[in-house]
């Protein structure tokens, strides 16, 4: 069987001991990886991501009239959520509750009736990884919810009601890129996508060229209060500026208004520019295979990202230090995603990838959680897998 063949099977099951019967529709939505671009989503700026084949799949059928009843698989024994649609969905105590909650909020206050539904939800995105198994879970959800009532939503709509229920209703500060990613990705292709604009453009990958994901294996903690911290800085860092956001600020004017500002906020800011003018050129790089530019882009944006934006570890640094330097002018390497653990991004020459490899045992030898590799091609967003 193959790993969604699998997956199916066990959303499936996970819906027919819930509710004693089979479901009538399946929905799948892809975590992503970010190629380059990060931590700039929430300064307005562009990024690069694209879908992984991980996901998180919704099973569901007819449920009682105006009321919702949810099973996820993932979250423990007997996980299970109930609420009624004929009155405000609230938030509870709780993570994920507060993904699907918030998602049928959204959806209701932006005009999109609900029709009642039982859902069984069970996902392969590691969580923790920074591999986006939260935008994964709100984009699976906000499909499965919308097209059982009957309403096609483009996917920067389902984006934005993902997005809004994981800021209000759960409580993390994240930008637009991941449920972006999630929802509006197109195979063989990275997203480039303006998070001022939400334009998009796909770009695809050369086929020269390999994407590796190395998990340290290390699960991020304290995420979320770290990550509302920088976004918080970088807000300060543009008020400072007198700018709307980082997005503004070239970098001449970086330096010239730097007068009065502290070293840590002007730090998270200096990554902020040079980061997002890192994009359209890996774009390019991604498109015409120059794994030479690419090497180049990566390793300054790893070392941007440890150094400016402080998001990196010591044992992340060693590996990307130990795989950028076999990799050598083939690729490179670098932290993706929120940081504070989780992987590491390669794109290299194909033929590089015996180096990664090779890398990545050298360096679980002297590791506490060895690190491990998965290949793959970027897939498409969310989608029905049978629909209603
Ligand atoms: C997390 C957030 C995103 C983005 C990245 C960092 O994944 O959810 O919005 O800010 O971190 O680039």
């Amino acid at each position: 069987m193959s790993r969604r063949d699998d997956l199916i099977a066990r959303v499936v099951a996970g819906y027919r001991e819930a509710f004693g019967t089979d479901p009538s529709e399946l929905y799948a939505a892809p975590g992503r990886v970010n190629l380059i671009g990060e931590h700039v989503d929430y300064n307005d700026g562009l990024v690069l991501p694209c879908a992984i084949d991980r996901e998180t799949i919704v099973a569901l059928g007819d449920g009682p009239e105006a009321r919702i009843e949810v099973a996820a698989l993932d979250m423990g024994e007997g996980a299970r959520d109930a609420f009624r649609l004929d009155v405000p969905v609230t938030r509870v105590d709780g993570e994920w509750q507060n993904h699907v909650r918030g998602v049928a909020h959204f959806l209701a206050e932006g005009g999109h009736d609900l029709k009642g539904a039982r859902m069984a939800i069970a996902g392969d995105v590691p969580i923790g990884a920074g591999l986006s198994s939260s935008a994964s879970f709100g984009v699976a959800v906000a499909l499965s919810l919308s097209r059982h009532a009957g309403h096609s939503l483009a996917p920067r709509q389902l984006a934005l009601i993902a997005q809004a229920a994981e800021n209000d209703f759960v409580g993390c500060a994240c930008g637009i890129m991941d449920q972006m990613a999630s929802a509006a990705s197109a195979a063989g292709a990275a997203l480039l996508l303006d998070c001022r604009t939400l334009e998009t453009r796909n770009v695809p990958v050369h086929p020269s060229l390999a994407i590796t994901v190395i998990d340290s294996g290390i699960r991020r903690s304290l995420t979320e209060s770290a990550f509302n911290q920088r976004r918080a800085e970088c807000e300060a860092a543009a008020r400072h500026y007198g700018v709307a956001s980082l997005r503004d600020l070239t970098p001449e004017a970086l330096e010239a208004g730097r007068g009065g500002l502290d070293d840590v906020l002007f730090a998270r800011a200096r990554h902020v520019v040079a980061e997002i003018a890192r994009v359209e050129p890996m774009a390019e790089a991604l498109a015409s295979g120059d794994s030479a530019a690419i090497s180049r882009l990566l390793t300054e944006g790893h070392r941007s990202l440890a150094e400016d934006f402080a998001v990196s570890l010591p044992a992340l640094d060693r590996l990307a230090g130990e795989v950028g330097a076999a990799l050598g002018s083939a690729g490179g390497v670098r932290l993706t995603g929120a940081g504070f653990g989780g992987c590491l991004v390669a794109v290299s020459d194909a033929a590089a990838t015996g180096d990664i490899m090779a890398a990545v045992e050298r360096d679980n030898a002297g590791a506490e959680i060895p690190a491990r590799i998965h290949r793959f091609s970027p897939g498409s967003g969310a989608a029905p897998i049978v629909a209603g």
